[in-house]
């Protein structure tokens, strides 16, 4: 059987359909040491707000069971600078480039989609409506159906790229907020963010983050990243989904594109090896000819709905 890995991802060809998740591999810079950045399925960029921030006090990240947890507080050097920097270096290494933005209001959102409208290298963007380490909780518009659905439409309005709305699991009803998305234009998914949790170090009963609550990512919260997935390819047939949450092997990456992804990013997974983007496409291109799935996109018709 050959297989073909490239997918059609909002009507852009990606070579493969794993991304290296935002946040999760700088700006490509530290990695293209270690991998070819032209030959992944792309490289969605640490989220870029209009001025530069700071992020949240050290320490940022700590360890726990089969998953970290993180409160970097969206540090980068503001749109500006990753315009002359960062985005000319990855426009250069040929690199397919999702560009992930986060502001404060729907119209930070839609002046940083003007500003990198027509950018070279820009083949997508993601609006960032969900990232839990904020000091403000309002900014996390993907808890509100209509929050989220006015910066989509506000960013719709000020770009010609095709654009990503990024969830997240903490709410009730994601099918709920990722319809509204949708019909706001949306032109597809990213599911899932990280999950706000804890950590306590028992020792000096203090919290292990400094901003005592963060992120948690990594394996262990796959199971609610294809649980959302599912749920929403339920629901929305035929919008695209970007699955991510827990990838670190090409098993991973299947599971999320049975129930409907129609690609992955990896995350955490970069962090235990900064080859993980490359080496899960090509245990996934194994996984493919042992099903006999031609394509990344036969999946979705192998999964057999009932236990
Ligand atoms: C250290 C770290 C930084 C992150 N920064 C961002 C970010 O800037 N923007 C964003 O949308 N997601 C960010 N994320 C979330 C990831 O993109 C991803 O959605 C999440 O970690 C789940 O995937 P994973 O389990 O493969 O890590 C970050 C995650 C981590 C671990």
């Amino acid at each position: 059987m050959t297989v073909d890995l490239s997918v059609d991802l909002c009507g852009v060809r990606l070579k493969t359909p794993v991304l290296a998740a935002s946040g999760c591999f700088g700006f490509g810079r530290e990695m293209a040491g270690w991998v070819d950045l032209a030959a992944l399925g792309g490289i969605v960029t640490k989220s870029v707000s209009l001025e530069p921030r700071r992020g949240r006090p050290t320490p940022r990240t700590a360890e726990t069971p089969s998953g970290m947890l993180n409160a970097i507080g969206l540090q980068n050097p503001g749109v500006e600078a990753f315009c002359a920097g960062d985005l000319r270096f990855l426009a250069e290494a040929g690199a397919t480039v999702v560009a992930s933005l986060v502001g404060r209001s729907p119209d930070e959102f839609g002046r940083l989609a003007a500003r990198l409208d027509g950018e070279p290298g820009v083949a997508l963007v993601e609006v960032n409506l969900s990232c839990p380490n904020v000091e403000h909780r309002g900014e996390v518009f993907a808890t509100d159906p209509a929050a989220a659905a006015e910066v989509v439409r506000v960013v719709k309005r000020a770009t010609s790229v095709p654009v990503l709305a990024k969830l997240t699991a903490d709410v009730t009803d994601i099918v709920a907020v990722a319809r509204a998305v949708v019909e706001a234009g949306a032109d597809g998914l990213t599911l899932i963010n990280t999950l706000l949790g804890m950590a306590v170090d028992t020792r000096t009963r203090r919290p292990r983050l400094a901003a005592v609550t963060g992120g948690l990512s990594g394996p262990a919260i796959r199971p609610v990243a294809v649980r959302c997935v599912w749920q929403v390819a339920q629901a929305l047939p035929g919008v695209p989904i970007v699955g991510t949450g827990g990838v670190v092997t090409g098993d991973d990456a299947a599971e999320l594109l049975l129930v409907g992804a129609a690609a992955v990013a990896v995350g955490t997974g970069n962090f235990i090896n900064p080859r993980a983007v490359v080496e899960v496409a090509e245990s996934l291109e194994r996984y493919l000819a042992a099903a006999g799935a031609a394509a990344p996109a036969d999946l979705p018709a192998l999964f057999k709905a009932e236990r």
